[in-house]
């Protein structure tokens, strides 16, 4: 962190002596004032519920510019990346800081190969569940128990453990989604294949049988990669933050990274993807795109309490440029299976034609988010709803582990334990049962 030469002065309107506070400055973005000293020196706590201005760490990893809609990767834009490098090389960045070289890129895809298949017994932990749960329960669950099958992995200060639980939790994830899915629609469990690519290995684990091949198709295979690198991380969100929260009190890495897969399953954050395509096929069984505009009106009616899912960013007030790659992938998706007139793809085009030009959304600078499209490719692959959210939390993992190495890595790193306004009963004294 690079101070500032200026300085914030906080000065109180009761005649309380004012303080100076420390600005840092990053390489881009806003300066932050530092306030660690504040309640030492003023008895007093900062209020921000929600954390609209607080910046909760420092982080080399990911940086949004919301207001232009630019996201960056340890400095590289998204759009370079989603058509320049495949997903693992994409991991790789997030978690060294620098894209591979040819054999740095070998090694690590070597690497979490060999890490794809999940201990036997993990089967049978997951067929505790029932048929009908919902596969970000089971995720959550599975990715938790990971911890008690791995034990060589578990001490978080322990660098080579946290890189070991790395390549594990990136490599077994793509297993657990799919059997979480077999798991769902009875179907047995397919075991990973070495001799595949990341994304492909994810989609014969899905799709294939023991009785029929797989047969890879590129364009699906590309998306469903591009899919993984638009989600592999978005800087302090949610579930990073849950992370970032979780492992703080040294726990192991995979019950951190299983708060934050319960955490993204919540509909403002990772379960937006399902929620807009929930909403797409209810709008199309109302009548469609004739019913736009009632849908629109209850959007805009606050007492309603409908929201057009997939639409709205914390932090982009501009295109969500994942939006737009996703977008460029919804289209090839669409034409390569030969669905350009999907009727939910042609519902989904004229309700961001209105809201793109709609003063209530303009004013609020509302635009479509990465789940307005992601869910409709992810359906024309044949993925279920229900498997949406799942599907963000295997690409977000790699987000989460690079945050959370960042973090424990950092020779400031605390415990994180936020202070509160407690405005509840002063201290008071219990009365006899018969008198309250
Ligand atoms: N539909 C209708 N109105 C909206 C929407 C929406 N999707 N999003 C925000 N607004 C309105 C909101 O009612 C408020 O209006 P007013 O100023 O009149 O009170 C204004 O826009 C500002 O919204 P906010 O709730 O203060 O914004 P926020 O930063 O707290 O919330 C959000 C951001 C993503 C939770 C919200 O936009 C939302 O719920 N969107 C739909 C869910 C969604 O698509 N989430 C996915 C986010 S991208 C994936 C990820 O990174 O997790």
């Amino acid at each position: 962190m690079t101070p500032s030469d200026v300085k914030a002065t906080l000065s109180f309107s009761d005649g309380s002596p004012s303080m100076d506070l420390p600005i840092f400055k990053g390489t881009v973005g806003p300066d932050v004032i530092d306030i660690r000293k504040l309640y030492g020196q003023t008895g007093k706590f900062t209020y921000d519920p929600g954390f609209l201005s607080t910046a909760s760490c420092n982080s080399t990893i990911t940086y949004i510019d919301g207001d232009k809609g630019e996201l960056l990767y340890r400095g590289y834009p998204i759009e370079q990346l989603a058509t320049n490098c495949d997903f693992l090389e994409t991991c790789y960045l997030l978690l060294n800081g620098e894209l591979p070289n040819g054999t740095q890129k070998d090694d690590f895809v070597k690497r979490v190969t060999n890490h794809t298949m999940v201990n036997e017994q993990m089967q049978f932990f997951l067929r505790g569940f029932r048929r009908d749960a919902h596969p970000m329960a089971v995720l959550t669950g599975l990715v938790g128990a990971l911890s008690a099958f791995y034990h060589d992995s578990t001490d978080i200060n322990n660098p080579e453990h946290r890189q070991v639980a790395a390549i594990r939790l990136i490599a077994k994830m793509p297993t657990l989604v799919a059997m979480a899915y077999k798991y769902a629609v009875g179907q047995p469990f397919v075991y990973p294949k070495n001799n595949l690519s990341y994304s492909e290995n994810f989609m014969h684990m899905m799709f294939a049988t023991p009785c029929e091949e797989y047969k890879v198709n590129d364009v699906l295979v590309r998306a469903m990669d591009r899919i993984f690198i638009l989600h592999a991380d978005h800087e302090q969100n949610a579930s990073t933050s849950t992370v970032r929260l979780c492992g703080s009190s040294g726990t192991n890495p995979f019950a951190a990274i299983a708060a934050g897969v319960a955490c993204l399953w919540g509909p403002a954050h990772g379960g937006a993807n399902e929620a807009a395509l929930t909403m797409l096929e209810e709008i199309q069984r109302n009548g469609g795109i004739e019913k736009i505009g009632e849908f629109i009106s209850q959007v805009k009616d606050k007492n309603s309490g409908v929201k057009l899912m997939g639409f709205g960013h914390r932090v982009y007030k501009n295109y969500d440029p994942r939006a737009k790659l996703m977008r460029e992938t919804c289209h090839e998706v669409l034409n390569e299976l030969g669905l350009q007139n999907d009727p939910l793809f042609k519902l989904a085009m004229a309700l961001e034609k209105i809201a793109l030009e709609d003063e209530y959304f303009v004013s609020r600078k509302l635009y479509p988010n990465v789940d307005f499209y992601s869910g409709i490719v992810q359906r024309a692959i044949g993925i279920p709803v229900s498997l949406f959210t799942a599907i963000f939390a295997l690409a977000r993992t790699v987000g989460w582990i690079a945050q959370l190495n960042e973090m424990i890595g950092d020779p400031e790193y605390k415990i994180g334990r936020p202070r509160q306004l407690f405005v509840g009963a002063e201290k008071r004294d219990i009365k006899p049962i018969a008198e309250r």
